[in-house]
């Protein structure tokens, strides 16, 4: 099938490649032109587990193509997927601009039935808003379909490849066929392809991520429990996730989820119900305590030293989460803003994350270039994101580094006993 994608971030040059990869042919499309001439000449703007080979190969094999002339990818594919961000606006509503200018732009383009796929996340009533805004402009024949996406950023390929379901939201059978066609090899492990209503197909994308950060902010709220009455989080996630009706997944507790999607799209489902006229209570308390978690390892430290005035604190992870350069949103922001302001020298190192770092924070901080380095002198170290490589440190090595050997860890990457008998003072989340 000859398939356009338009906008190529996380989202958008995972499924283009995806879709190559089983033998479509994939035109991408985005409006940064500097983006598409890296892309046109293999380099890839995110770092994604596989994701270069994948573009890499379907990019010499001719399938995978890149431009930023939106008309002639839409008159040659006979789907249009529209995968541009869905930014959070100044009320904490979806702001649709980039999807509803695609939408126009892509209908002024059709010289014949498309098919005209919405892949970012977007409010309820939305398909209908891009039903309305290209009836405006052409008299073609058009379908428009809900395909929410559920890949995560670190595993997104296979995420892609193997998903756990399809989502199709689609109103008419033309459109359904073509969209079965399209999965039908992304399925054959079995995996259901949902057909349903458009709204029904936007509002699951939603429920399923507010679903997960209600799961990570209650599992916080009970870490915060256990430090206060003196129990052991991992011992009670263990036994809580032990019940099949519960499971074990997404019950970590740490510094507070991040990530270009759980904030906004919180946010943007509380909106859409209270303009609907529901209040979504759980989600309100879902945000608030996300917020006073981002502020715990600091208070920790501000506790253990009395003032962070001159001390040095190393940060490992920058990154809102492992295998990913992606940092909107992340949880080491605030927290090396609250460091810098309570008048500390942070010294950070990430495994991908470091150009997007020195972006944001400039010369405010300095860049090690491996974990150690991070250490040289510290009065403490904060482990803010869960990259594998942090998880079996040389423990000697880091107390010669360090001058104090103090570890506020947001992920409980180390058992305490063991952080006790190698000498250190170890605070971690939810535990003795
Ligand atoms: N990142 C994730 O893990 C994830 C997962 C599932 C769903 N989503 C949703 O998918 C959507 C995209 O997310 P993302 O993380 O890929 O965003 P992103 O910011 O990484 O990429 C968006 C791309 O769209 C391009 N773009 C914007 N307007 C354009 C236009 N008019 N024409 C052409 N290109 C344009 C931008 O230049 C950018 O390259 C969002 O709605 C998001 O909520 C994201």
């Amino acid at each position: 099938m000859n398939i356009t994608v338009v906008g190529t971030g996380y989202v958008g040059l995972v499924v283009g490649a995806c879709f190559a990869e089983n033998g479509n042919t994939v035109i991408c499309v985005d409006k940064d032109a500097a983006k598409v001439r890296a892309l046109q000449k293999g380099k890839i703007p995110i770092y994604e587990p596989g994701l270069e080979e994948l573009v890499t190969r379907n990019r010499q094999e001719g399938r995978l193509t890149f431009t930023t002339t939106l008309p002639r990818a839409v008159r040659s594919s006979q789907v249009i997927f529209i995968a541009v961000g869905t930014p959070e606006a100044e009320d904490g509503s979806a702001d649709l601009q980039h999807v509803l200018g695609v939408a126009r732009d892509v209908a002024r383009a059709m010289n014949g039935y498309k098919v005209v796929v919405d892949k970012s996340t977007v409010p309820v009533g939305t398909a209908e808003k891009v039903r309305e805004a290209i009836r405006r402009e052409t008299t073609h024949p058009f379908s428009v379909v809900s395909n929410p996406e559920f890949l995560k950023q670190g595993a997104a390929i296979e995420d892609f490849m193997k998903p756990d379901r399809v989502v199709i939201g689609a109103e008419d059978p033309r459109a359904t066929e073509i969209m079965l066609e399209l999965y039908a090899p992304f399925t054959r492990t079995d995996a259901p392809i949902m057909v349903m209503d458009c709204a029904s197909a936007e509002l699951a994308k939603y429920a399923a991520n507010a679903m997960l950060a209600t799961r990570i902010s209650f599992m916080n709220e009970v870490a915060n429990v256990c430090e206060a009455v003196g129990a052991d989080v991992d011992q009670v996630r263990k036994a809580v996730g032990s019940d099949r009706r519960i499971g074990s997944s997404f019950l970590f507790p740490g510094v507070g989820y991040g990530g270009s999607c759980f904030p906004k799209d919180v946010k943007a489902m509380m909106r859409f119900a209270e303009d609907a006229e529901y209040d979504f209570r759980i989600l309100q308390a879902v945000e608030a305590v996300n917020l006073s978690q981002k502020t715990r390892l600091t208070a920790k430290m501000k506790k253990h030293f009395g003032t962070l005035k001159g001390k040095v604190i190393a940060v490992w992870g920058l990154a809102f989460k492992p295998k990913t350069d992606d940092m909107r949103e992340a949880p080491a922001i605030p927290l090396i803003e609250s460091l810098l302001q309570a008048g500390a020298t942070v010294q950070v190192y990430d495994p991908e994350a470091m150009a997007v770092a020195k972006k944001l924070f400039g010369s405010r901080v300095t860049y090690a270039d491996a974990n150690y380095t991070a250490l040289k002198g510290a009065d403490a170290l904060a482990i803010v994101t869960e990259w594998n490589e942090f998880r079996r440190p040389d423990f000697e090595r880091m107390r010669s580094l360090m001058k104090t050997p103090v570890i506020f860890d947001g992920r409980n990457l180390f058992a305490p006993a063991q952080m006790k008998q190698s000498g250190f003072t170890y605070y971690s989340i939810g535990r003795r």
